[in-house]
């Protein structure tokens, strides 16, 4: 499947395109399947033909009519690579996407290519703990500093009272992971590109606006319509889908791919040829796996908020009507997906005996495989944030994450019972 475009120009949906979108059989003795192109470089037809590839990576000169970027080394293009960044950009309506060896690479390629020193990001918290340590840790060393305000309804407001301050000038970037890890709190993505959109004007300078899909996305939620200029991924969750690879994912318009992939390209931050194969094979079942894995989350997120131990669940498939928070829900969301968190009487010591209990959902941090598994936030994916910092986010010591997978929904029931019942 070549085109896009079916006749009369209806779009195919993106369930379609994952399913050959980008690939041409002919190129590959027509093998059925995209083969894995494992080599490190590509041979050339001519020297003249090596030369104009490579004018055309470095910008040297532009694009003739119709000219595609020809294959030259597998740190800047690879075919398997190429195919999946086409389908997930076709999925989430971008121009360009890029993969990464990881969601982690993906957002630190994202920020060295796009912030210089003395800029700022405003981002909502919660955020997954290797975003909070890049942003408090490492991106501080090369001059560029974070302010957090707290994820969900009143994140907008907070981050205008942010930027009215003399820092606020300096915002160049404003983050949010929506919903957030562990809390699955919402942020409005379009009251962001608003904000956003309003200092562009008074400083006549852009202002991204980018979006950690990882936990509803593409399937449930395409922040790109709402208003993100960046959406990022974690494809070692859903995309991946069956906790056998690492890889990030970044999508997004031309003119802000372009200083992201010139860094990916020289910081080696893209990821391998069987990555991005693996990935391909993923991503024909993500609708389906997600859309499931959803529909089992939805019965346990029910069956916990109805449990004596259990004192809170954040799902959003539970969000009360006339919240703000459904209401953000409803506008941006498809979709509750299958991370629910709940919160336990007792601290730390309750959490982990009941966590020991599981049988079925597997204790490791990660999420959106096919299997379920079980988490600490607050001791694991968050053990760099200081602790009375998450109290006041909602990541209590008693809060317990689980990722629903594609087990027997009976088996997953009386496990979780089981586990609360001890
Ligand atoms: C929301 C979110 N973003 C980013 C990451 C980082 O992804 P990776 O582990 O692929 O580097 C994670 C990891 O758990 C995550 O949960």
């Amino acid at each position: 499947m070549k085109r896009r475009h079916s006749v009369g120009n209806k779009e195919f949906n993106p369930e379609t395109l994952a399913l050959g979108y980008g690939y041409e059989a002919h190129l590959s003795e027509g093998s059925l399947k995209p083969p894995v192109f494992l080599t490190s470089t590509f041979q050339f037809e001519s020297a003249q033909a090596g030369k104009r590839f490579f004018e055309l990576a470095y910008g040297l000169r532009r694009a003739d009519v119709g000219e595609q970027q020809g294959l030259i080394y597998s740190r800047l293009n690879n075919p398997n690579l190429q195919i999946f960044e086409e389908r997930m950009a076709a999925w989430d309506q971008a121009e360009l996407g890029a993969t990464f060896a990881s969601g982690m690479a993906a957002i630190s390629t994202v920020m060295l290519g796009l912030l210089r020193p003395g800029d700022r990001i405003l981002s909502t918290a919660p955020v997954y703990g290797g975003t909070h340590y890049l942003f408090e840790r490492i991106l501080p060393l090369f001059g560029v500093q974070t302010t957090f305000v707290r994820a969900g309804s009143d994140a907008v407001a907070l981050m205008r009272t942010e930027l009215d301050k003399p820092d606020g000038r300096r915002v160049r970037l404003l983050f949010t992971e929506t919903p957030a890890n562990p809390s699955l709190v919402h942020t409005d993505i379009a009251a962001l590109r608003a904000i956003a959109d309003e200092l562009a004007s008074q400083r006549d300078q852009r202002v991204v606006v980018a979006v950690d899909n990882t936990f509803l996305g593409p399937v449930f939620q395409r922040p790109a319509p709402l208003g993100a200029d960046l959406v990022i991924y974690s494809a070692t969750k859903f995309i991946g889908g069956h906790s056998d690879l690492v890889a990030g994912l970044v999508t997004g318009p031309r003119e802000l791919m372009a200083p992201v992939l010139e860094f990916r390209t020289i910081l080696g931050t893209m990821t391998t040829p069987f990555n991005g194969w693996l990935l391909l094979r993923s991503l024909e079942t993500l609708s389906v796996r997600m859309r499931r894995q959803a529909k089992n989350a939805r019965v346990l997120a029910r069956l916990l908020a109805e449990h004596p131990r259990v004192k809170r669940v954040n799902y959003p498939g539970l969000l009360q009507e006339g919240t703000t928070q459904r209401e953000i829900f409803e506008r941006q969301c498809t979709g509750p997906g299958s991370l629910v968190s709940f919160e336990l009487d007792g601290g730390e010591s309750e959490a982990f005996r009941t966590i020991d209990r599981f049988e079925v959902f597997r204790l490791a941090v990660s999420l959106g495989g096919t299997e379920s598994l079980v988490e600490h936030p607050m001791s694991m994916t968050h053990a760099d944030v200081p602790p009375a910092e998450l109290e006041a986010l909602g990541v209590t010591a008693g809060l317990i994450r689980i990722s629903v997978g594609l087990e027997h929904l009976s088996d997953l029931k009386r496990d979780l019972l089981h586990a609360l019942d001890g």
